[in-house]
C-alpha cells in the first residue's frame, strides 16, 4: 500500500476533534475521491499530509504512512517524499502561490529541492508537461507573477508544480472550486488523461458528488469530520445506504428531500452519529453509538440504512 491512514484523528488544542478516525488507503492507479460538505476537514486532512496544519490543530491520534514511511513522525525520509513521491493541488491557488515568485521560479522549487535540477534544467525537462497544460514556456511568460495569469491558468500552474517531481500519488483539495464551469471540465479532463498516462494514484477532495463521480471509481463520503459511508463509485450513485450519502445524491440530482438542517460547529456536534440531529430515520440510540460496519473502503456507519433510493 502506498498511503495509508489508519484511524487519523485530527483535533483542536481544547480538545474538540476536527477529523477522525479515518481511515483509507491509496495505490498508484488508484482514482479515490473524498466528497464531503464545507467544514467538512478535507482541507485539514491534506494539511496533516503534508505537514502543514494550521497553528491550533494537531494530530491526536492514529497514523499515516506512505511508501513505508510515517508521514507524521519527522524524517528524512518523510521529506523526501513529500512534494516527490506525493504531491498537492491545492484548493486555492493564489493562497498557496508565493506572490515574489515568478511562475518560472514556482515551477524549478519542487526540482531544485528533490533533484538539485537548476531552474533551466528543470523547465527544459517539463517542456512536455507545460505544453500539454497549455503553459506557455516563453520567458515573457514565465517571468510573469501568479496575480498576472488567470485562475484557469494558475490552478495548471498548481498541477504542473505538482507533477514536477513525476508523482506516484497525487491529493487534489478541491480543485476545480474557484473556476468556472466550463474551466472546471477542462481542468479535470487534463487530471482524467494524466492520471491514465501516468498510472498515477490520486485523492480528489470535493463537496460536488457530480465532480466526484466523474473523476473517482471509489468515494468516501465524509460528514462533520467523521466517515458515514465508503465504496464503489457505481454503487454509490446507484444505491447509496447511510441517509447522508442519500441526501448528497439526492441534492446531486437536485430533488428535493425531506431532511433539514446544516452542519453544526465542531464543538456543537452531538455524541454517536455525527448526522443523527438531522437524519430522518433515526433512533435514540443513534446518539449514543454509531459503529462503522464493513471494511474501511466498502462499509457504512448506520445500523439501519434506508433502502436505496430509486432512480428517477
Ligand atoms: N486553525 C484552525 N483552528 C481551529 N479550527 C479550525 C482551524 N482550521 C479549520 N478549523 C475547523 O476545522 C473544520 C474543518 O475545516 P476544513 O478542513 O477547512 O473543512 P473543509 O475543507 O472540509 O471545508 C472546520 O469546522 C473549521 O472551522
Ligand atoms: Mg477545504
Amino acid at each position: 500500500m502506498s498511503l495509508i491512514l489508519d484511524a487519523l484523528v485530527l483535533q483542536r488544542a481544547d480538545g474538540v476533534r476536527l477529523l477522525g478516525p479515518l481511515s483509507l488507503s491509496l495505490v498508484p492507479g488508484d482514482r479515490l475521491g473524498l466528497v464531503g460538505e464545507s467544514g467538512s476537514g478535507k482541507s485539514l486532512l491534506t494539511q496533516a499530509l503534508f505537514g502543514v496544519l494550521p497553528p491550533g490543530v494537531f494530530q491526536s491520534g492514529g497514523t499515516i504512512s506512505a511508501f513505508g514511511t510515517r508521514l507524521d513522525l519527522p524524517g528524512p525520509r518523510r521529506d523526501s517524499l513529500r512534494g516527490a513521491r506525493l504531491a498537492w493541488v491545492p484548493q486555492d491557488p493564489l493562497q498557496a502561490l508565493n506572490p515574489l515568485l515568478t511562475l518560472g521560479e514556482h515551477l524549478a522549487l519542487l526540482p531544485g529541492l528533490h533533484r538539485k535540477e537548476s531552474g533551466r534544467a528543470a523547465l527544459a525537462r517539463l517542456a512536455p508537461l507545460l505544453k500539454r497544460l497549455r503553459l506557455s514556456q516563453e520567458p515573457a511568460f514565465l517571468s510573469r507573477f501568479p496575480h498576472q495569469i488567470s485562475g484557469g491558468q494558475r490552478q495548471r500552474l498548481c498541477l504542473a508544480m505538482a507533477l514536477s517531481c513525476d508523482p506516484e500519488l497525487l491529493v487534489l483539495d478541491e480543485p476545480t472550486t474557484a473556476l468556472d464551469p466550463v474551466v472546471q471540465k477542462e481542468f479535470m479532463d487534463l487530471v482524467l488523461d494524466l492520471q491514465r498516462e501516468r498510472g498515477l494514484g490520486f485523492l480528489w477532495i470535493t463537496h460536488d458528488l457530480a465532480v466526484a463521480a466523474l473523476a473517482c471509481d471509489r468515494l468516501l463520503v465524509l460528514y462533520g469530520g467523521e466517515p458515514m459511508e465508503a465504496g464503489p463509485v457505481a454503487q454509490l450513485l446507484s444505491a447509496p445506504r447511510h441517509p447522508y450519502a442519500i441526501r448528497l445524491l439526492e441534492a446531486a440530482r437536485r430533488q428535493p428531500s425531506a431532511e433539514s438542517g446544516f452542519l453544526p460547529a465542531p464543538q456543537d456536534r452531538p455524541r454517536g452519529c455525527p448526522y443523527q440531529p438531522r437524519c430522518a430515520i433515526r433512533q435514540l440510540s443513534c446518539a449514543n453509538w454509531a459503529p462503522w460496519l464493513g471494511a474501511p473502503d466498502h462499509g457504512l456507519r448506520c445500523e439501519r440504512p434506508l433502502e436505496p433510493s430509486p432512480r428517477p
